[in-house]
């Protein structure tokens, strides 16, 4: 932090009606000034070999009631996870050291992972009736959770390096409140690491022009970014492998957060262990400007409240014993392991399939059906199946399904309509692929605009995403054609 920089810019007129109701009172027993107070895969790499509890007896507890203490030692020792001076800087160093706010007072707050860390943001940020934006394929539960509170979701484009800043002041100059029926999104929801669905990372010169956009329409950023440390080392088939560098060097040269380029304490991250200590902890931390912070602290105390203090203090304790460097050294292992897995996949789809760039400027591949491959369709040789663009990390593929090139698109579209005959297609296949042992998630689950907005818009393809996250190698694809994930 820097001397040079300054404080967060007033944002309170951004508040909800909810959030004016909620008193902007420290939790019990934290310090909001410094408000971080409270310490958290569904994958196989879990840093946590074995937890033993010991419990008391039922009649720990004599019926004539005594003033001694069984066990205070231990009861004690979680106490201290929760409350203690250096469990209370943990989280707030590691942000300062990790992403580096580009302002002075900002502060964290940990909570309960960020499923529920959007749910309390919207919450205090945005009215029913209110709006955000997103990208076209956006992360399904936040989708859900804001149409759940009759807020609308708007699609901004996005091409390879993330969101388009070009886009997003389009679609916000040229805001029609009447013809869209609710007023200008002041809020936008993206991931800053790897992106759930599209496996993508958004460059740092596209985060800076979609801040720069920020400032000038007054936005807060929602940052909601459980793959960050997830960045894979090199792009799949990179001649020159992996970088010789130490963790801390690994560490900064991470493609930075929304946060680093947070001038105004604009932007509110969402942090979460789930991805790289283990989803059933159910805790994370908010990054954020104060007053923010002092609602969302109000929030949780009135309904959440805190996390579970065995999650704090299991994870807690992690982290005291592993320090800032074995956390750093944990990350980069276990983002070693995801490379392998994409390139895993990716080496099974070039077996199974007759995989070409798509063109001379994208890193996109197109995939066609390998010439002596059998199909129970008849599709043209030239026909492309589907394309992809391999992952900058993470644990999911995106997959662009050429339904266009179905033999029987064309007819079905006009005996129905082509939402329709998509639909009935993309089932099929589903279907199909499911039934040969492997799952997907369908990519209707993250449209943000339904069926027949999307087939008025052109676009005729479906998306399909696969996870990568576990499995055992051979289940990638070897021997049996197929490539085996199973999806989240
Ligand atoms: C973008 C995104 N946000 C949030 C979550 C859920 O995180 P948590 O387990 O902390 O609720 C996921 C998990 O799949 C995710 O992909």
């Amino acid at each position: 932090m820097s001397e040079k920089q300054r404080n967060a810019v007033d944002l309170s007129h951004h508040l909800s009606e909810f959030a004016k109701t909620l008193e902007g009172r420290p939790p019990p027993g934290s310090n909001v000034k410094d408000v971080c107070r409270l310490i958290f895969l569904s994958t196989e790499y879990f840093p946590i070999e074995s937890i033993t509890v010991e419990y008391l007896k039922p009649s720990a507890f004599p019926l004539k009631p005594t003033d001694a203490v069984p066990h205070g030692t231990v009861l004690g020792w979680i106490a201290n996870v929760l409350t203690g001076k250096a469990a209370d800087k943990i989280i707030h160093d590691w942000v300062g050291r990790v992403h580096k706010p580009a302002y002075n007072d900002w502060k964290t707050l940990i909570d309960v992972g960020s499923s529920s860390a959007w749910m309390t943001t919207i919450s205090i940020l945005l009215n029913p009736g209110d709006s955000f934006i997103c990208d076209r394929y956006a992360y399904n539960a936040a989708l859900l959770q804001g149409r759940a509170r009759g807020m609308h979701a708007v699609a901004v484009a996005t091409d390879m390096d993330g969101l388009s800043a070009v886009d997003l002041e389009r679609v916000l100059a040229g805001w029609d409140e009447k013809a869209r029926g609710f007023k200008r999104p002041r809020v936008i929801y993206t991931q800053g690491g790897i992106q759930n669905p599209t496996g993508l990372l958004i460059t740092a010169q596209r985060k800076k022009d979609i801040y720069d956009v920020a400032v000038r329409y007054d936005l807060i950023i929602v940052e909601d970014d459980p793959y960050y440390f997830q960045q894979a080392s090199a792009p799949y088939g990179s001649r020159t492998g992996p970088k010789k560098q130490t963790d801390e060097e690994w560490l900064d040269n991470l493609v930075p957060s929304f946060l680093r380029f947070d001038y105004e304490g604009r932007v509110i991250r969402l942090d979460t262990f789930s991805k790289t200590i283990g989803p059933g902890g159910r805790l994370g931390y908010y990054t954020g400007p104060p007053l923010i912070l002092e609602k969302l602290a109000a929030f949780h105390q009135g309904f959440i409240n805190f996390p579970s203090g065995i999650a704090q203090a299991v994870i807690g304790e992690l982290l005291h014993r592993f320090e800032t460097e074995g956390f750093i050294r944990w990350l980069r292992g276990l983002t070693a392991q995801y490379e392998m897995r994409r390139n895993w996949t990716i080496d099974a789809l070039y077996k199974a399939l007759d995989v070409r760039p798509k063109d001379d400027w994208s890193r996109a591949l197109t995939a066609y059906a390998p010439s002596n491959g059998q199909m129970s369709e008849k599709f043209t040789k030239t026909a492309s199946l589907m394309s992809f663009v391999p992952p900058d990390g993470g644990m999911f593929m995106w997959f662009n399904i050429h339904l266009h090139n179905h033999p029987r698109y064309k007819a079905l579209a006009r005996q129905t309509s082509p939402a329709a005959a998509k639909n009935q297609l993309s089932t099929e296949l589903w279907t199909a692929i499911y039934d040969a042992g492997v799952t997907f998630r369908r990519g209707e689950l993250f449209a943000v605009e339904d069926d027949e907005e999307r087939a008025k818009a052109g676009e005729e393809d479906v998306f399909l995403r696969a996870s990568f996250s576990s499995g055992p190698r051979e289940e990638f694809g070897e021997g049996d054609g197929y490539i085996r994930h199973r999806a989240y």
